[in-house]
């Protein structure tokens, strides 16, 4: 029993860490035998358990699920891609690797496929290997692609389009942002030729990573040395997290589902609305890095993976848990919110023969317009959904003035949208609109996302007046939510020395 009691405590405790550590600003402390996690305006607690507590298999590791293909060019630095490939692996990135042909003579397939844990590509990739995953999609399957070593000869390769073996073929194929840790000679560095493709490579946006300076394995002395497999490792989760989390730092607000009016304890008035394309949102907007509270009606679908989930039942608890998750930079309000409720709530079952007549209904408040007022809690960014069977711009227009709202997705329920796995929208902005082609809700999730992210990120760009300063506001809330992080990081080591 005691046992039990002290796992249970450590289980509570790495949970309690957890939120610490992800979930913005809180703080961690101990009163006696509890430990407190404050939040701004919440505060949960657990017992301490007892000795030290190894966390720092709890402690959010800074670039969990994000993928790297690394491509181990030929030179005596390709041992150090082997200690990259651990870095990463530790701090939660997936890496894929293609070996060259002349990389393979310095590491071996073996050990690279060991360390990432993955199939290793060689240049010599073979029909089974295209059918299983064909170069085009290998060279985008990840979120960066990294180059360790880059030799003088695939410096030359890419900053020259020629796409004669698999590295060179991945990297004229990717769509993702490169990263070249180059490696060699000194005199092959400073060489004219070097220089010039190090010039066109910058201006097509591939990012360096050293060469170091120091005395090289040929014996002579100068810039040249690959770059320690720490500060690569570094520089890729720099901008993994701008690249594949531009929505780090950030915190988003989504409704999702119907809500149900009860009219007695058994019977409700509500939707069809499956919360399919809200939960699509919520997870995407959590992919990109921000913080999402979703707030959700009765759906019959999974909480989505990284979401802090408030499940509610009517239009009146959804209001006050959405009031209660503020602030937040974006909300989307996708939820099909009940316009109206009974008047009253019968306390017992009503009878067939007591039926009244007719159910006396009262209008629902309007969260959407309720949260897009101005003022200092209002989001950067508010957007809307708009359900429509006819007229779908014209109605969706006169919705962005009407609740205040910055965008509204509008999309045409005529057909089978409600319930189903696809959508057709049209994204309309105050200033224009984009038709999007009919996707999976997943997609239309996916690239709302994006759009989200480039208001955002961009300097008020597609944003009001008065989000692009609230947008502001918000710059300064990332070094704040870090001090918060240190903090807490803090308070719990004294806690479990
Ligand atoms: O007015 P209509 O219901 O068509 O507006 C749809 C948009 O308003 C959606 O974004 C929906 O989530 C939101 N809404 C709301 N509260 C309501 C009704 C709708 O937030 N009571």
């Amino acid at each position: 029993m005691r046992d039990w009691a002290v796992a249970d405590a450590k289980n509570r405790f790495s949970e309690l860490i957890t939120k610490a550590l992800e979930e913005g600003p809180q703080r961690v402390t101990r009163r006696g035998r509890r430990v407190i996690v404050r939040a701004e305006d919440d505060a949960i607690d657990a017992p301490a358990p007892r000795g030290r507590v190894e966390y720092e298999g709890h402690v959010a590791r800074p670039a969990e699920g994000l993928r790297v293909l690394l491509i181990i060019g030929g030179g005596i630095a390709a041992y150090k891609s082997l200690e990259l490939i651990r870095l990463l692996r530790q701090s939660g990135v997936a890496v894929r690797a293609i070996l060259t042909e002349a990389g393979a003579q310095f590491v071996t397939p073996l050990s690279v496929g060991a360390l990432s844990e993955d199939k290793v590509y060689g240049d010599l990739f073979d029909l089974t290997d295209e059918a299983e995953m064909g170069h085009i999609e290998l060279s985008r399957s990840a979120d960066l692609v990294v180059v360790a070593p880059a030799t003088a000869d695939l410096m030359a390769k890419a900053a020259n389009g020629i796409a004669n073996d698999l590295a060179s073929t991945a990297l004229l194929a990717t769509d993702k942002r490169v990263l070249m840790a180059p490696a060699m000679n000194v005199r092959m560095w400073t060489h004219p030729a070097t220089q010039r493709n190090l010039t066109r490579l910058a201006a097509d946006g591939v990012v360096m990573v050293g060469p170091d300076e120091g005395a090289m394995a040929c014996g002579e002395f100068g810039p040249g040395r690959m770059a320690a497999p720490a500060a690569i490792r570094d520089a890729i989760i720099r901008l993994l997290n701008n690249e594949a989390r531009p929505l780090a730092g950030k915190h988003a607000l989504v409704t999702a589902g119907p809500t149900i009016e009860p009219i007695d304890p058994v019977r409700f008035l509500s939707n069809r609305s499956s919360g399919r394309q809200g939960y699509a949102i919520a997870a995407a907007l959590a992919a990109a890095g921000a913080r999402v509270s979703l707030v959700s009606g009765p759906v019959a679908l999974a909480d989505p993976p990284g979401v802090t989930v408030k499940r509610v039942e009517t239009a009146l608890e959804m209001l006050g848990a959405c009031e209660a998750a503020l602030p937040a930079d974006v909300f989307v309000s996708v939820a099909a919110v009940a316009d109206w409720r009974p008047d009253r709530c019968a306390e017992e079952k009503i009878k067939k023969g007591q039926a009244a007549k007719a159910i006396g209904l009262t209008e629902n408040p309007d969260i959407l317009a309720t949260l897009s007022k101005p003022g200092p809690n209002r989001p950067g960014l508010v957007i809307g959904f708009a359900a429509e069977t006819e007229h779908v711009e014209a109605h969706a227009r006169a919705k962005i003035a009407k609740k205040g709202c910055d965008w509204i997705v509008a999309n045409d329920v005529s057909g089978d949208v409600m319930g189903g796995v696809e959508n057709e929208v049209l994204l309309i902005r105050r200033d224009g609109a984009e038709r999007w082609p009919r996707m999976a809700k997943e997609a239309v999730a996916a690239r709302l996302a994006d759009a989200v992210a480039a208001a955002l990120t961009a300097r008020g760009g597609g944003l009001t007046g008065r989000a692009r300063c609230a947008d502001g506001a918000h710059a300064a809330k990332p070094s704040r939510r870090r001090r918060w992080r240190r903090r807490a990081r803090r308070s719990w080591r004294s806690i479990c020395d």
